[in-house]
């Protein structure tokens, strides 16, 4: 190419972009105008039967979808979930699906084609934390946290993307986290795993640039007042207040209605991560500990309640008790 070449594609380039952050600013102030109807998806929610997952599937079931589907481990908390579902009107399938075992999810996913039909909006929400630091975590404990965090949405969407594709609609939405963009001492693992997933969603939404009507959603919550990361607390809780499971669901359902491709929960966060990619590492690392972030993960601890055995499988690891 020529070097004239280059500078017209360049300012394509730079007119484009343009045009897309007009775009994306209109809209923001216009939403209902962009907002979807999604009567006729089918919406499946992974760890939907408890936690931010039954929110989001109620969240969801106010705007009638045709069918939910929930997948989870324990049998009575997705049963409790679809008779929720099911009082507002909307029919839901709860089955049991072990996200860490690929061969469950691969007989799971077709069962659902079978009984329900193909998946439209596919929220990946299971995910679990055992919140210790990189030495002290065993070696299953990182597996079982990758299997569930970040290997288990790329199993899913091949699972679903290819009718979605086929039937030209969908979206794929990643329950990611704050800590998906920003590390945290005292959880190695767990960040490293939404990093990962991050990462998913991102490439993602390149891959599928030539599927107008298939979109990429990825939220990243801050912290939620519920039993994931019990025990944790920082210095100014004014500052970074802890959300509500139904704010995170509130929120996600919204983005997914209006196709965005990417929430930070609260916003503050978009200028703290940009504050971060701006400012050397030694110099954020005082300010996590004034905050009280760099020994947050201290006080952490699993409430045993919320600790369910998996399901048997012959590749699954079982969640251990600490
Ligand atoms: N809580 C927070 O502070 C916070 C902040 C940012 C992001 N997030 C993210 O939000 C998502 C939901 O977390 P949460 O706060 O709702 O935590 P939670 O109450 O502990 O719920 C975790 C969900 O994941 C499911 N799950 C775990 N392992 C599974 C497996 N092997 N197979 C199938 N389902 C599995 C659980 O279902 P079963 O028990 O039935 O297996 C449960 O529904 C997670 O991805 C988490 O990383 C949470």
């Amino acid at each position: 190419m020529s070097r004239i070449h280059w500078i017209l594609y360049f300012i394509g380039a730079l007119l484009e972009t343009v045009f897309r952050l007009v775009g994306i600013l209109f809209w923001s102030f216009l939403p209902s105008l962009k907002r979807k109807s999604i009567c006729q998806e089918i919406v499946l929610i992974t760890g939907g039967g408890h936690g931010i997952g039954r929110e989001i599937a109620l969240a969801f079931a106010h705007h009638k979808p045709k069918h939910i589907v929930i997948w989870g481990r324990k049998k009575s908390y997705l049963d409790e979930t679809a008779s929720l579902i099911s009082k507002l009107g909307v029919s839901c399938l709860p089955m049991i699906c072990d996200v860490s075992c690929a061969e469950d999810i691969c007989v799971k996913a077709e069962e659902v084609s079978n009984r329900v039909g193909s998946v439209s909006i596919l929220v990946n929400n299971a995910g679990v934390v055992f919140g210790k630091q990189l030495l002290d975590t065993s070696d299953s404990d990182i597996l079982q946290t990758f299997r569930v965090n970040t290997l288990a949405h790329l199993y899913t969407i091949k699972q679903f993307l290819p009718s979605m594709i086929e039937n030209r609609r969908g979206h794929l939405v990643s329950i990611n986290s704050i800590l998906g963009m920003v590390g945290l001492r005292g959880a190695t693992d767990y960040c490293s795993s939404k990093f990962a997933s991050s990462g998913i969603s991102a490439s993602l939404c390149q891959e599928l640039e030539d599927y107008p009507d298939i979109h990429v959603t990825s939220v990243h919550p801050y912290q939620v007042n519920n039993d994931m990361f019990s025990g944790v607390t920082i210095r100014f809780p004014w500052l970074f207040p802890i959300l509500t499971e139904e704010y995170v669901a509130q929120k996600t359902v919204n983005a997914v209605l209006v196709n965005k491709k990417q929430i930070l929960l609260p916003r503050i966060w978009y200028f703290i991560v940009w504050m971060q990619s701006l400012l050397p590492v030694s110099t954020l690392l005082p300010v996590l500990k004034f905050t009280g972030a760099a020994t947050c993960m201290e006080t952490f601890h699993k409430p045993s309640s919320t600790l369910q055995p998996s399901v048997q499988h012959s590749t699954a690891q079982h969640t251990k008790t600490h």
